[in-house]
């Protein structure tokens, strides 16, 4: 990884620390996954060689940065939805510094409409916005995912009680295998084994 995307990395999580410490209001902080989180996203892309990535629930970019750079490497581009103007023009700037402003779309609007305008199949998606919503993200991406690609769900041990059923509902499904990754907050994998 080069210096600069280092140092921006490092900026950004600085950034998130301080923001949580000073106990700034949840709708206005940068609520970034956690480092460890963002390595492990990037290694499973490459891993995966998957291409077509989404992400719903941009913020700053900073999760945005770690898939794509992995988009990069295998050649493909990351979708992410974001609601928030402010953390949009935020995002454009962190991901021009990280050189990757040619390989992320950021789509701007409320994702569970800006979902069913995506006309491409995802071979690999990220769910980190409102957890009252994760349900519906995969009700709507999930006829979008390709078969052997991946959902990856944030805050699944931070958030237990509130993404409980979301849990139960990605595990009750036929065509998933679903495991829980103890790892920054708490990713649950879900891989789609058949159409
Ligand atoms: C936890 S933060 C995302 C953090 C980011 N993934 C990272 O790690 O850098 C959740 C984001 O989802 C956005 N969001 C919440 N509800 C949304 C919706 N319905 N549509 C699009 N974005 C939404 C919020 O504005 C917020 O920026």
């Amino acid at each position: 990884m080069k210096e600069e995307v280092i140092k921006l990395l490092k900026e950004l999580e600085e950034l998130d620390a301080e923001e949580r410490k000073k106990g700034i209001p949840i709708e206005l902080r940068m609520r970034n996954i956690t480092p460890d989180v963002g390595l492990f996203l990037n290694i499973l892309i490459k891993a995966t060689k998957a291409k077509n990535i989404l992400e719903i629930g941009t913020s700053n970019g900073y999760s945005t940065i770690w898939l794509g750079l992995a988009a990069k490497e295998n050649n493909g581009q990351v979708v992410t939805l974001e609601v928030d103007p402010r953390k949009i023009n935020m995002a454009r700037a962190n991901l021009e510094r990280a050189g990757l402003s040619d390989v992320v779309l950021i789509i701007e609007g409320d994702a569970k409409e800006t979902i069913k305008i995506l006309d491409k199949k995802f071979d690999f998606v990220f769910i980190d916005a409102e957890k009252e919503d994760y349900k519906t993200y995969f009700d709507l991406i999930f006829p979008k995912l390709q078969v052997g690609g991946l959902i990856v769900a944030d805050n699944v041990v931070s958030h237990a009680e509130q993404l409980k059923s979301y849990v139960e509902h990605v595990r009750s499904n036929p065509k998933t295998q679903s495991v829980l990754l103890p790892i920054g907050r708490g990713e649950e994998v879900t891989l789609k084994i058949r159409e």
